[in-house]
């Protein structure tokens, strides 16, 4: 069993720097260089593993090892395989680089760049010996303070499914195994072994599983996660529905299933389920627990030997046993890598407020002035399993302000102006007060936005207030928020003139700021998120923690260092999803709610303009694909990028649905005065809902509105689509 020593160094290592658990001993079996050559299918080769193996043998190769790996079968010339987090960039073997978090990524609504990102994870993994991400994260965004936010790709189903597959992609072409999780509704990391979320069939298939049908289906994914939390009943690891009758039959999975770690509750549970390993260890999957509900005929032997095959399967297909573990032809980390995070930090930041102060133009200004907890080293990423402790480098935002303002204008004075909870030291006044401009860089770290519980709403540490009492001194101000969510901004946003929504830019933070805040990147990240005015805006809440849990730092009482602890059934919070469909910008737009910063919103410092919408087809027939374009224009003064929302609104429908529901986008770079023509194809997916008494999407006869905007509120044009005949399918 793991001990105490390694339980804990696992967990602390999620915040606290470079402990990771296996960087003292290395990869294991680095040595093995490949069986010999067979070029018999992976299902062949698989079953004739299985079919040499022991029962014994089987039994123990559906459990994990040493944390973070899968058994060797020393017997059969197997090595151990080994698996790490994740999403943002490889942990726990030493310096990675650590890449921008799933939430930027999504800022970026940029494919190309996403794929660039987990083709580089991919090779870092690859040149460790890793051969299973424990990524990407799909979770919806459904509470605006979930610990997890950050980790995963906003609050729209579409976005997060059209950009989970570009990142799956990029990792498996390298010959990395992706595993997408966690499946499925862990939408809060409050208790989050404990909350089981009670959802309907039509919001789990519209809102809540498009993006893992995605991973499975269009990304071929090799590996899924279950989640911490029961879904309507059942534990994820132990839930027949999900896993069976979705993932399998329907979606037609051929990939292997783990369990999150420590989240298993019986043998015959997880069996039945069809889980295939259990992680990290083997609490259930161990000879006397199989052989106990062998006896009882709740299982049967030929459950495990199905286990075996299909995590041996997916390990054949992607040549994990055809190969040394570490192929140094790929860099652990290097100069093009950090570029791409570089390039990626740029592209997700989000400018949500400027009233005339960015950029900041070198040549006028003279003394700026550089507040706020983090400035000095700002968080490369939230908390938790994903976080990469060593980054390949580090460089927070005041050293980027420093070294970008003197490459064009050495007299610039940039000075930093210490503050403690909100205060500004009172010998520090007049520098506020005399500089041209106030970059206030507040946020949260990973200690306050973390997996294991709830990020407070209101920005800790009095950062409110300094933002406040800074703009009182000085209005030239401008904010640089680090937050994997929206947080409170109502008291404070009319005290600066400028807000730039970072997220957890990674390793390359502090040159991508500077050059977001100095004009030399344009910003053109749009928000995949509604940022709400109040946290009570957000109907999602209204069935929830209550909000002085939420806001309590380090809420959760039931996971963090007792994650191993057993959750009993008598001990579920139910959270049922009552909002429905309602969630983000389809409740705000629905109930006419006026949010701070609206979903898809995001400035940049050139000007677009939109024109010629156009539909290939005025009508079509329920079923086929039309194209609808449109041209950008830029006519501002900068190069710049801007993204196209293309949202569907059904007119009429038998079930009530969204009044808007994005469906297609493009993100598209321009020169000053160039223009070119957008078009995005519209299939069957994009006019369908779910209809849970036919247990079928359905089309349906009449008449739909297409919208052209920049923002689920920034709507250019609007065109009538008329959709002939109705249509079922799965
Ligand atoms: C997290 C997973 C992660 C695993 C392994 C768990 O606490 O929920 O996302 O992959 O740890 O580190």
């Amino acid at each position: 069993m793991q001990s105490k020593e390694v339980k804990e160094a696992r967990f602390y290592s999620m915040t606290d720097g470079d402990i990771g658990i296996m960087n003292e001993k290395g990869i294991e079996d680095a040595s093995f260089s490949g069986l010999p050559s067979d070029t018999r299918p992976p299902e062949e080769r698989a079953a004739d593993i299985v079919s040499q193996m022991t029962f014994s043998e089987q039994i123990s190769f559906c459990s994990g090892y040493e944390n973070l790996g899968i058994k060797k079968i020393e017997r059969l010339g197997l090595p151990s395989v080994w698996c790490s987090d994740a999403s943002a960039g490889v942990r726990c073997f030493g310096k990675a680089t650590a890449f921008p978090s799933p939430i930027a990524m999504a800022a970026s609504w940029n494919r190309n760049l996403i794929k660039a990102c987990s083709w580089a994870i991919g090779e870092e993994a690859r040149a460790k010996g890793i051969s299973i991400l424990l990524g990407p994260g799909v979770n919806i965004y459904r509470v605006p303070t979930c610990g997890r936010n950050f980790e995963y790709m906003g609050e729209d189903p579409y976005l997060a499914s059209e950009l989970v597959v570009p990142y799956i992609e990029g990792v498996q072409e390298k010959g990395v195994i992706a595993t997408i999780k966690h499946f499925a509704c862990n939408n809060s990391d409050y208790d989050r072994k404990r909350m089981n979320s009670i959802v309907d069939e039509r919001t789990l298939r519209e809102i809540y599983l498009p993006a893992f049908k995605a991973a499975v289906q269009k990304a071929k994914t090799g590996a899924l996660m279950t989640a911490y939390n029961p879904v309507n009943g059942d534990y994820s690891s132990e839930n027949k529905y999900l896993l069976c009758d979705i993932l399998r039959k329907e979606w037609g999975f051929d990939g292997f299933v783990m369990s999150d770690w420590w989240s298993t509750y019986s043998a015959e549970g997880i069996i039945s389920a069809g889980l295939d390993l259990e992680m990290p260890l083997d609490k259930w999957i161990n000879e006397k627990e199989v052989n106990l509900a062998l006896k009882k005929g709740t299982i049967k032997k030929e459950q495990i030997a199905i286990m075996v095959k299909n995590i041996l399967t997916v390990l054949f297909r992607f040549g994990i046993y055809d190969r040394s573990p570490i192929d140094t032809s790929f860099k652990e980390y290097s100069p093009e890598h950090s570029q791409i995070a570089f390039e990626t930090a740029c592209d997700g930041a989000t400018l949500l407020k400027n009233e005339k102060i960015l950029p900041l133009d070198r040549t006028k200004i003279k003394k700026i002035a550089v507040l706020g907890p983090l400035a000095q080293n700002t968080p490369v990423g939230g908390g938790g399993s994903s976080f990469v402790s060593t980054p390949s480098e580090k460089f927070d935002i005041l050293s980027g302000i420093k070294e970008l303002s003197l490459a064009t204008n050495k007299k610039i004075e940039t000075v930093f102006v210490e503050s403690k909870e909100g205060i500004i030291s009172p010998d520090a006044i007049e520098t506020v007060k005399t500089a041209d401009v106030v970059i206030l860089c507040v946020g949260y770290t990973g200690v306050e936005e973390s997996e294991f519980y709830e990020k407070p709403w209101n920005l800790p540490y009095n950062q409110d207030k300094l933002i406040i009492e800074a703009g009182k001194i000085n209005p030239n101000s401008v904010v640089v928020l680090t937050s994997g969510t929206g947080c409170e901004t109502e008291s404070w946003l009319p005290s600066t003139k400028g807000l730039l929504h970072c997220y957890y830019l990674g390793q390359a933070v502090g040159h991508a700021v500077a050059s977001l805040l100095f004009g030399e990147k344009n910003p053109s990240g749009k928000l995949p998120f509604t940022m709400a005015k109040k946290w009570e805006d957000f109907r999602s809440v209204q069935n929830y923690v209550p909000k002085e849990d939420v806001d309590k730092t380090n809420n959760s009482q039931m996971d963090g260092p007792e994650m191993v602890l057993e959750i009993a059934k008598k001990e579920w919070l139910d959270v049922e999803y009552k909002e429905k469909l309602l969630v983000g910008y389809r409740q705000f737009d629905t109930e006419k709610i006026t949010p701070q910063f609206s979903f898809g919103f995001g400035l940049s410092y050139t000007s677009f303009e939109l024109s010629n919408p156009e539909l290939s087809l005025e009508t079509i027939n329920a079923g086929e694909e039309l194209t609808a374009s449109v041209t950008v224009s830029n006519t501002g003064e900068f190069l710049g990028a801007e993204v196209v929302q293309l949202y569907i609104k059904d007119q009429k429908s038998s079930l009530p649905r969204p009044e808007k529901e994005l469906k297609g986008f493009s993100k598209i770079s321009l020169s000053p005065g160039e223009s070119k023509k957008v078009s995005i194809t519209l299939n069957k997916e994009a006019f369908g809902f779910y209809n849970d008494q036919l247990k079928s999407w359905s089309i349906e006869e009449g008449l739909f509105t297409i919208f052209f905007g920049t923002s689920s509120r920034e709507i250019s044009f609007k065109k009538d689509l008329s959709i002939k005949g109705n249509l079922q399918y799965l």
